[in-house]
């Protein structure tokens, strides 16, 4: 039941929620007092899973016989291998023909898969640029040859999207606020009973691992997570802040560097993402600290094994990026456009705060 309810909760949660997608139709059957039980949610959560009980579907509806091409920034990312699969599989079970490029991290490579797939004369693009600043120029190739394109992941400048609104260009974003996880790995340390501050100095001293900086998603919960402390008038130190670029083994060497450089002075640690996460808890461990109990561990994403931590007390929190939600919008999306319907240029999907407390109806998600 819970697994049900969540998943109601999940569908209740996406502001764009109208694109239905999870679940089943005897599972949205439960959809109000889910929206209710909520403990985290959700703004406007009654209204929207009442909507998307009538839409549900097993594969995407609108996407049948489309050929659709879609490029990743890099096979070799966790959330993204989360994302992409669960992207293929509701595209394919709605009938399109799906072709999926890995980027291998290097946007000339990309550009030339986006090039290859206009020339294929594919029916609509889905695209996780490797870098986000390329966006323009993909946008305008796509353009040429009448191609909708629906960007994911990682967002676009906001001059660049309201480019396409002004211009009327078939371009859109599908994403997910970062300030929101930002914020939510700030009010989750604000939830404990000393706040993180474990040596009672009055300040939160904190080490933060970024994503790529060129990201927006690794400036916002950067900036977010600390700004969630200040606001609620925490004084902060930060100790060191280091980009990790998303990657475990990164994390894991920054933490230990900051952990022998700052030693037991080090009480919080924020990480982007949770594959940094789970680099910094061996740290963490390696150095003979202990969450919870002299150091509190963040990250973001909600992969199962950062779940598992959660749930058993060596990570503090983590803040599910739904996967499931943003790879369904992009997918109906991606129809509607095929189909030359006008779409908003940004498409939202709301993060969900995780804690020992949450952390088992999560994992039953998605197992
Ligand atoms: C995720 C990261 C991922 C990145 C890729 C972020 O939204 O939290 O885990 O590496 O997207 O762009």
């Amino acid at each position: 039941m819970k697994k049900k309810l969540l998943s109601v909760l999940l569908c209740a949660t996406m502001v764009a929620a109208l694109f239905a997608g999870c679940g089943s139709k005897e599972e949205e059957a439960a959809a109000e007092p889910a929206a209710e039980e909520a403990e985290e949610p959700a703004k406007e959560a009654e209204e929207p899973a009442e909507e998307t009980a009538e839409a549900a579907t097993e594969g995407c509806p609108g996407v049948d016989g489309l050929n659709i091409g879609i490029c990743i920034y890099k096979f070799d990312d966790n959330f993204m291998t989360l994302y992409r699969t669960e992207l293929q599989k509701y595209l394919e079970a709605g009938g399109a023909t799906v072709t999926v490029m890995d980027g291998k991290n290097d946007q000339a490579e990309q550009t030339n898969q986006i090039q290859n797939f206009i020339t294929q004369g594919v029916d609509v693009l889905i695209i996780n640029l490797v870098q986000s600043s390329a966006a323009e120029q993909v946008t305008d190739q796509c353009a040429a040859a009448n191609i909708p394109v629906v960007f994911i992941n990682r967002e676009p400048e906001a001059a660049e999207e309201e480019r396409w609104a002004s211009e009327g260009i078939a371009a859109t974003y599908v994403g997910a606020d970062a300030r929101q996880s930002g914020t939510y790995q700030g009010e989750i340390v604000l939830a404990t009973e000393n706040k993180g501050d474990f040596n009672g100095d009055g300040k939160v001293s904190y080490v933060m691992v970024m994503g790529d900086p060129e990201n927006i998603d690794a400036q916002y919960r950067t900036e977010f997570s600390i700004k969630a402390l200040t606001d609620a008038g925490v004084e902060v130190e930060k100790l060191d802040e280091q980009r990790g670029d998303w990657d475990q083994a990164k994390g894991q060497e920054i933490v230990a560097n900051a952990l022998t450089a700052n030693g037991d002075a080090v009480e919080v640690v924020f990480c982007n993402n949770d594959a940094m996460a789970l680099g910094a808890l061996q740290a963490i461990e390696a150095a003979g600290r202990t969450v919870g109990e002299d150091i509190m561990l963040l990250g973001v994403d909600a992969l199962v094994e950062a779940l598992e931590n959660v749930q058993s007390g060596k990570m503090t929190g983590t803040v599910f990026n739904d996967h499931i939600g943003q790879s369904h919008a992009a997918a109906e999306i991606a129809g509607k456009m095929a189909a030359g319907e006008a779409v908003d240029v940004q498409n939202m999907v709301d993060y969900i705060k995780v804690t020992n407390e949450n952390a088992a109806d999560i994992l039953a998600l998605l197992q």
